[in-house]
């Protein structure tokens, strides 16, 4: 790696409740991109387990990261999470060591603000529940312009996975997640239509395995996991849908996306958490008080992708 290409790595800020996919999110950004910072937020499991998670991950990948804890649970909407996928404490069965590291701070939301105004060409890259990207927008309205970028796995334009029309980290805290959408356009919308293009396997599984590091190892174990549960669904293999929003972010060459109007849906009693996505011709709406564009990805380079996941495991 020479010092040129290094510069030329983004600069990230990963806001993630892992989750399996999560931490292989964290290998993923740290290894593709500047990984300048982690915050945690409630979400597929609760606060203490995902912080826990955080640093445990970045533990055994011997990562120099802060990880900063976030909120303990939603806006307004109840708590729920997603251990039926992630396991009771998040990261499925794998077994984890001691955990050596502590938090640097109980305030994830006041160092999102102040790293967006020290740090420059700074991505926030949110891949779970967006509370403490909603809060940081609160604590300081500037935000969105202070950043390079606004990323979210989250949402999608044609399915849902929580439930028919909505995906989980919207559904999670769709009142969060409409505060981002109306107010720090334009979000990067890395959502279902494209995660469940990127599904990693046995295959992959094994390529982890051998590379032998603790870190490999340990994600080989949560990606087993992650396709142990997605069988139970009839598939053979499984969305890293985290890591592909790093990727997004890392390689933007490999996708493919366009701008359309995105409003997260509250009240609809079968629709709450929806992302509805206005993909009309921009003259069907133009005469419309639309509501802000963003970038919705639609498709990647699914093998390219899966590569540079892979290579970002075995290199940790
Ligand atoms: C998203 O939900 C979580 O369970 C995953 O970590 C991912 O961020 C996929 O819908
Ligand atoms: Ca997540």
């Amino acid at each position: 790696m020479t010092t040129d290409r290094a510069a030329a790595k983004p600069r990230i800020v990963l806001d993630c409740d892992p989750g399996l996919d999560d931490a292989i999110a964290i290998l993923t950004a740290a290894h593709h991109g500047r990984l300048v910072g982690i915050t945690t937020v409630n979400g597929n499991v609760g606060i203490e387990h995902t912080t826990h998670n955080a640093l445990i991950t970045a533990q055994v990948a011997g990562l120099d990261v802060e990880v900063h804890r976030g909120a303990a649970r939603p806006l307004i909407a109840p708590t729920m999470d997603a251990a039926r996928i992630h396991g009771a404490t998040g990261l499925g069965d794998v077994a984890l060591g001691e955990l050596r590291r502590s938090v640097a701070s109980d305030d994830a939301v006041a160092f999102l603000c102040d790293t967006a105004r020290s740090v420059d060409d700074l991505h926030l890259v949110a891949v779970g529940p967006l509370t403490n990207v909603a809060l940081a927008l609160r604590r300081d309205p500037d935000l969105r312009s202070r950043l390079a970028g606004l990323t979210i796995m989250g949402g999608g334009a044609h399915a849902g996975n929580v439930t028919p029309v909505a995906e989980f980290n919207v559904w999670a805290d769709p009142e969060a997640a409409a505060i981002v959408f109306r107010e720090a356009a334009p979000v990067t919308m890395v959502g279902l239509d494209v995660t469940h293009k990127v599904l990693l396997g046995g295959s992959e599984a094994s390529r982890m395995r051998s590379a032998g590091t603790p870190a490999s190892r340990f994600a080989a174990g949560l990606l087993e996991y992650a396709y142990d549960r997605c069988r139970e669904f009839g598939l053979e293999a499984a969305p890293v849908h985290d890591a592909t929003a790093i990727i997004a972010v890392t390689h933007p060459h490999l996708f493919r996306r366009s701008s359309h109007p995105v409003t997260v849906e509250l009240h609809g009693e079968h629709t709450r958490g929806m992302t509805v996505t206005d993909v009309r011709p921009p003259a069907a709406i133009a005469a419309e008080p639309a509501p802000p564009a963003h970038d919705v990805v639609w498709d990647a380079d699914a093998q390219a992708v899966i590569d540079l996941i892979v290579e970002a495991v075995v290199s940790a």
